[in-house]
């Protein structure tokens, strides 16, 4: 019996995802079928539901539907109920649908476990205040950062995340050019990067020792990356790591087996140089 998973989203054509799971279930040796679907903007419930009733056993969820998921899962893990949004959905065996989110513990794994970067005891500046920097809060504040701060455009977006997040942590909130003081990580959580555009942070935040990461990803080092570097940071990680990561988390979830992800996130990084 081949298991169905699939990745759901709108636009589709250019999701990693089919590629990702597909090298994962071969190193696995998991018996599983891994596939893209493009979903109407106002039809998913309607396709999440044909799809299970197919017999398929879980999917990922990517833009615009991490919401949409989110309402109609039955039950939640712990970081997917503070996320209030969904990248992992799971059918399990009382028929219930599980949610999950892994986009953060991902990014964290990513940070630590392949770069090897310590976030316990640094100073962490998070910029932005959306849905993708909600989904990562629970895993960083779970890691002890020395100090954490929260700067977004609409900085009253930015009040509201530290708020919801107060139990887990003190977070300091303030506008781009406002920010003050050096960080040990930077982390770009918004989508500035697409538009090729700048969050205007003062360049007194980089030190010589500092790690900048964006949560983006693409064929040339993002804009945000590079004036981290050109300012002197230590380092400048994208957000490949981030893609490859969640995915193994919810393969783990749904597998109940942890794929490696050297190979997978190499492969993708020399298909982008071709
Ligand atoms: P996502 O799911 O990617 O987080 P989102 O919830 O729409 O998408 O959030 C986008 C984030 O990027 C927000 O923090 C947004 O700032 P505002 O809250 O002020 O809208 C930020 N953002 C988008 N474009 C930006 C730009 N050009 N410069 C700075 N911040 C930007």
């Amino acid at each position: 019996m081949t298991d169905l998973y699939a990745v759901m989203g709108n636009p589709i054509g250019h999701s990693k995802s089919p590629q990702i799971h597909t090298a994962f279930a071969k190193i696995t040796d998991q018996n599983m079928l891994y596939s893209a679907i493009l979903v109407p903007l106002d039809g998913f419930d309607t396709a999440v539901d044909d799809f299970f009733r197919r017999g398929g056993k879980g999917l990922n969820i990517t833009v615009p539907f991490k919401e949409d998921a989110w309402r109609y899962a039955d039950k939640f893990t712990a970081r997917a109920q503070r996320a209030e949004a969904v990248n992992t959905l799971q059918k399990l065996e009382d028929g219930t649908v599980l949610a999950d989110n892994t986009d953060g513990v991902g990014m964290v794994r990513d940070i630590m476990v392949n770069q090897g970067v310590t976030i316990e005891g640094k100073r962490v500046l998070i910029l932005g205040a959306g849905g993708a920097v909600r989904g990562i809060l629970q895993p960083l504040l779970e890691q002890k950062p020395a100090s954490v701060t929260l700067a977004n455009r609409t900085v009253s977006k930015a009040e509201a995340l530290a708020n919801d997040f107060a139990d887990l942590g003190d977070i300091t909130v303030s506008g781009f050019a406002e920010v003050a003081g050096q960080f040990d990580l930077i982390i770009n959580g918004t989508s500035a990067s697409l538009a090729g555009e700048l969050p205007p942070v003062p360049a007194t935040c980089i030190t010589p020792d500092t790690v900048s990461y964006d949560m983006m990803y693409g064929a040339e080092t993002t804009v945000f990356n590079q004036w981290a570097l050109d300012l002197g940071a230590a380092k400048a990680i994208d957000g490949l790591g981030m893609l490859v990561e969640q995915a193994a988390e919810a393969f783990l979830l749904w597998r109940d087996v942890r794929p490696a992800t050297e190979g997978v996130m190499s492969a993708i990084r020399e298909d982008r140089r071709r």
